[in-house]
């Protein structure tokens, strides 16, 4: 019988709330520390029993498998994908012609499988209620996940529960990694490795030695596809005097001096778009992390050409799209409410200090005002201090790698945020003192303008970051990942299907959903409780790019 519930759920996680902000930046240093001094995968190796590649070379028929990325954010975006997946076959139009591909017999989570960060409970509500829904009364997958940096903010403690435990399963389906990595042996002498480079980029000893194992065992004609946690070759491209992207490579590492062949498909998520790359000896480098969390910008940083030859095929959403899409860093304060307070607290907080020394004669003019507020800055140690504080915030929060660009853009915007303090705490002392008629320097006063200060320093902070968002992406191509986490888009989603025919031709199709359904009606099928869209405004899931890889 038809059930109006809603099923249990999260909405797309707000990046700008103070909260969220605050224990991202407590796990993400906690990890740092303890994720390099001690590694989980270290543990793991010791602790579970020697894992070998997972034989599927001897499936008759095509070989289908699905591969999805940076998924657990909003249901919305994650159960829609989830469904699209779990369909036992999908007919996509390409070109003339309609083809019908068929569910996974695996499928392969690319990294950050929950956000904002992992715990039991978030991995179990984000994304494996979702995905045990999508496939209740349908065929079941065999699922295998490597971590991104999202999973790796516990250390990786709640990951491995979620899929390194095969006795356990994830969301109904079966698991085999008893490790954070693993390896595919698939038909016609494809092999699939999946890569565990931690937050850093870095191979562990017992994984290197994992993967030299699995080479033993490939002959000369054997032929690799790398799943990896995050796109280098745009990464490096865009940050190239990043440390991390100097020395090289853990995938260059096991290309040249482990499996000793190049791999000739990769595929990542950890960008939340979906880019294919291509060089002129085909090599495949696509970029699929659309399975659920918010979307990123396609148009900046520009990606078309790439300084290691490789050029760009294929992009979706559009880079029109995409640029249209930056303009709703306007709408920030709306987008991001709970932002404000944030910027309640600093406004407040500055216009007390500097008005601390104000008499009540400064309060008319505003040079005069402007006067005594720099006065007070250079004067006041701890006005001078909490300024310099923030000042080094916004300088640490500019997105580029180049130092006087990063002191300049970040000075900037602090200045821009000052003026604005500055002029919010005036103007809430002059309503207060004029209009209001307020004894200046009265209880009632200090009250009604602090109140005053914080309701506009919410909206006016937030309006100018979303500005400073905008400006960053649109014109220096700069903080993507902020310029789009604050718009909490949960449409354009997509995912990657693979198909391995009898040729041994490696078929690949990415697949998206434009718009996800917001609503959703509960359903039985097969006897088993699962939701189904109720939205006659989604769209169904369309073909965006096919490539395929011979032998
Ligand atoms: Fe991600």
């Amino acid at each position: 019988m038809d059930d109006l519930r809603r099923p249990k759920h999260r909405s797309m996680v707000g990046w700008y709330d103070p909260r969220v902000l605050m224990h991202s930046a407590y796990q993400i240093a906690i990890a740092n520390i303890f994720g390099r001094h001690s590694d989980t995968r270290l543990i793991e190796a010791l602790a579970s029993q020697p894992q070998n590649e997972f034989d599927y070379s001897q499936q008759a028929g095509d070989f289908w498998f699905d591969y999805v990325s940076d998924v657990g954010d909003g249901w919305n975006s994650t159960y829609a994908v989830a469904d699209a997946i779990a369909q036992p076959t999908l007919d996509v139009v390409h070109g003339e012609v309609r083809e019908t591909t068929s569910a996974g017999r695996v499928l392969l989570f690319g990294g950050d499988e929950v956000y904002p960060y992992p715990s039991r409970n978030e991995y179990e509500i984000r994304t494996e209620s979702p995905y045990a829904h999508a496939f209740a009364g349908r065929a079941r997958p065999e699922v295998y996940a490597i971590p991104g940096n999202h999973d790796w903010y516990d250390s990786l403690v709640a990951f491995s529960r979620t899929f390194c435990r095969p006795e356990r399963g994830f969301a109904t389906c079966k698991t085999r990694q008893t490790r954070s990595y693993f390896a595919l042996r698939l038909p016609a002498n494809w092999w699939l490795a999946a890569i565990d480079l931690q937050l850093g980029a870095d191979l562990d000893e017992p994984q290197v030695q994992y993967f030299q194992k699995v080479a033993t065992r490939m002959d000369d004609s054997a032929r690799l596809i790398f799943c990896v946690p995050e796109p280098r070759w745009i990464l490096e491209d865009a940050y190239p005097r990043h440390s991390n992207y100097e020395e090289l490579s853990g995938t260059q590492f096991l290309e040249e001096r482990v499996f000793k062949r190049k791999a000739q498909v990769f595929l990542t998520g950890d960008l939340h778009f979906y880019k294919r790359h291509e060089n002129a000896t085909g090599v495949q480098k696509i970029t699929s992390g659309g399975g659920g969390a918010f979307l990123h910008p396609t148009h900046a940083p520009n990606t078309r050409q790439l300084r290691n030859g490789f050029e760009q095929r294929a992009a979706f959403p559009d880079e029109k799209t995409s640029a249209r899409l930056a303009w709703r860093n306007f709408l920030f304060p709306f987008l991001n409410p709970k932002s404000g307070w944030l910027y309640a607290f600093l406004y407040s907080m500055s216009a007390w200090l500097a008005s601390a020394s104000l008499e009540a004669a400064d309060v008319i003019d505003l040079p005069t005002a402007l006067g005594a507020a720099m006065n007070a800055a250079i004067r006041d140690p701890l006005n001078g201090m909490w300024l310099i504080t923030i000042l080094a915030g916004f300088i640490f929060f500019t997105d580029t790698h180049v130092r006087s660009w990063r002191v300049l853009g970040g000075t900037f915007h602090a200045v821009l945020h000052f003026g604005a303090a500055f002029l919010v705490g005036w103007l809430a002392l002059l309503l207060t003192v004029q209009a209001f008629d307020l004894s200046y320097g009265s209880i009632v006063q200090l009250l009604v303008s602090g109140l005053i200060t914080v309701v506009l320093g919410a909206v006016a902070g937030s309006f100018i970051l979303g500005v400073y968002l905008f400006v960053s992406i649109s014109i220096f191509g700069r903080h993507s990942n902020e310029a789009f986490s604050s718009l909490r888009i949960q449409d354009y989603k997509q995912w990657v299907r693979l198909r391995i025919d009898a040729s041994g031709a490696l078929t690949i199709y990415a697949i998206a959903i434009d718009r996800v359904p917001r609503r959703w009606r509960a359903q039985q099928r097969n006897g088993e409780q699962t939701w189904v869209a109720n939205d006659s405004r989604a769209t169904p899931p369309r073909l965006i790019d096919r490539v395929v890889v011979r032998p």
